[in-house]
């Protein structure tokens, strides 16, 4: 029987706006899970903010540009990460291609939910000032775009807002904005997105920090940390467990009620970086309390930590530090980090009490700050964001700008692999894309050439089908217009 172009065109609209998803991740004791097959989630991450925080001006944000978040989505993905982390963000802006481009390459996204602009962030100095209706609109706007997306893995509530230039209130007012945040999760968000802090390494009031945001508060229960997120520079070129302090870390956190990660890692005291750590990070030595970790970052900014280079003329040059993580990551027992060990996961959290801090001056008592009625109000009745982002489906797959590799080749050929539904992003696999003239460039160990060959293998791939898919139905529409 011949269908009718009414049946292949409702078979073919349904196949394109289906939208493949990754499964969203829970917290289950210490760990991350994934909340179907209830693996477990270890991040393998970037931090990606291009023009970093001072290029941030409200207008436009790593998630608003679609050509952009292709070509960084497909480079990524042949990294081989399944997490990036973006730091400023604006609630306000559309951000639903590109969430839904990297949820098509099986990466989540952990965002901040803070801003270098005015009533931005808590000020560390005052925080009684800046724990305002304006913030915490911005920060509620921040649920609202992104509480839809199945790839919102998690939400930082501050970063490093506490240091030794804080005064004492500080830990009380991110819990604060805690309790705010999951008191506005729980009404307005149809499941539970993690939420926690992200914690600058000031050896002398880190498990300080983190026993004061992962303890019970009897009658501030809402303000708890769901997760500990740790930004680590101790491990500079060919470390080890010992020098870096890493072993230290790992005792720490072995008893820790919650998951912990390096929000940040990559010292570049040593260049390149052979990330090393890696190794050291997933292995059961520091799995016991480590869920991974997010390398510090993305592109070369100022400070020297780029995995790429954006050029003046609009290319893009992976570094030899990208070679180097990709080869790091390739080597990963990917069986290994994905096994939940339940033997580490029934760490009750502890009722908060003075003697679990230790060092003077940071606050012991556990007094949060009551709320102003303005934002009681906007937890009761939302914030009325027209700005509730969803998924899109991805229709187009190939990149349009230039990537060279790190002797300055042009790789040709990289697409996104769309991944199949609940499916993550991981090292080793969608590797597409091959320098040109790889062969006799002298380079047997470019990463781009050795990934030539997973490229040969001939598999059909899944963007293909998609892209054949949208083609037909585009063409369909064409038809019955
Ligand atoms: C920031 O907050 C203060 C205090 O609520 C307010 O006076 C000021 O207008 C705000 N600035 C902006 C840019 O919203
Ligand atoms: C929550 O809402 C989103 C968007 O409407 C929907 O896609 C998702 O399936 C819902 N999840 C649950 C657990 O109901
Ligand atoms: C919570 O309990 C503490 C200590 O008993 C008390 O000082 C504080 O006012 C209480 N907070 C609220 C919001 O009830
Ligand atoms: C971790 O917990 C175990 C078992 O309760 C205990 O023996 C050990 O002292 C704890 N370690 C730290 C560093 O708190
Ligand atoms: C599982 O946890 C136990 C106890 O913490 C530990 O001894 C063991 O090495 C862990 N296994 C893996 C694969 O991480
Ligand atoms: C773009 O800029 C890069 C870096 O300066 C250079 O290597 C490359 O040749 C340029 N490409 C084009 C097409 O001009
Ligand atoms: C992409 O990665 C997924 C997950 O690792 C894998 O199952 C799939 O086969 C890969 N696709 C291609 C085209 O390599």
């Amino acid at each position: 029987m011949v269908p009718s172009y009414a049946q292949v065109f409702t078979a073919l609209c349904g196949l394109a706006t289906t939208a493949v998803a990754v499964q969203p991740v829970i917290v289950d004791g210490k760990d991350f899970v994934n909340s179907v097959t209830k693996d477990r989630f270890q991040i393998i991450g970037v931090d990606y903010q291009p023009g970093g925080s001072s290029g941030f001006t409200g207008k436009s944000d790593p998630l608003s540009d679609a050509t952009t978040c292709m070509r960084d989505a497909a480079l990524m993905q042949r990294l081989g990460v399944n997490t990036i982390r973006i730091y400023n963000m604006s609630p306000d802006l559309n951000h639903d291609e590109c969430a839904s481009i990297f949820n098509a390459a099986g990466i989540y996204l952990i965002l901040d939910v803070n801003s270098p602009l005015e009533n931005g962030s808590l000020d560390r100095t005052a925080p009684w000032t800046s724990y305002n209706p304006i913030y915490m609109k911005q920060v509620f706007g921040m649920i609202e775009a992104f509480k839809n997306y199945p790839n919102t893995l998690a939400l930082f509530s501050g970063n490093e807002v506490i240091n030794q230039d804080s005064v004492e209130q500080v830990p009380a007012y991110v819990r604060a904005v805690q309790r705010d945040m999951h008191d506005y999760i729980a009404k307005h968000v149809n499941r539970s997105i993690p939420v926690g802090y992200s914690a600058a390494d000031v050896r002398n009031i880190l498990v300080d920090t983190s026993n004061y945001m992962s303890c019970n508060i009897k009658n501030s229960t809402s303000s708890r940390s769901d997760f500990f997120g740790l930004n680590s520079y101790s491990w500079c070129g060919k470390s080890s467990i010992k020098t870096a302090g890493y072993d230290v870390l790992a005792d720490d956190f072995k008893n820790a009620s919650l998951p912990v990660f390096f929000s940040e890692y990559g010292c570049n005291k040593v260049t390149p970086r052979v990330f090393t750590e890696v190794q050291a990070i997933y292995s059961e030595e520091m799995t016991q309390a480590i869920s991974g970790g997010l390398v510090y970052e993305w592109t070369q900014e100022a400070n020297n930590y780029g995995l790429v280079q954006i050029n003046d003329n609009n290319t893009v040059t992976l570094r030899v530090d990208y070679d180097n993580l990709q080869k790091q990551f390739s080597q990963l027992d990917l069986k290994k980090v994905q096994s939940a060990n339940s033997s580490q996961t029934s760490v009750d959290p502890v009722e908060c009490s003075a003697d679990l801090i230790s060092t003077n001056g940071f606050p012991n008592t556990f007094d949060i700050p009551t709320r102003l009625d303005s934002i009681q109000k906007m937890i009761d009745n939302g914030v009325g964001s027209t700005n509730v982002g969803k998924l899109v489906p991805v229709k187009n797959t190939k990149i349009t700008e230039t990537v060279y590799d790190s002797n300055g080749k042009e790789i040709t050929g990289i697409e996104l692999n769309v991944l199949s539904n609940d499916q993550s992003n991981l090292p080793g696999s969608n590797t597409s894309g091959s320098s040109s003239g790889s062969s006799s460039s002298g380079s047997p160990t470019s990463s781009a050439s050795g990934s030539a060959k997973t490229n040969a293998a001939g598999k059909p791939s899944a963007s293909g089908m998609f892209s054949l898919a949208g083609t037909l139905s585009a063409m369909l529409l064409a038809l019955v217009a």
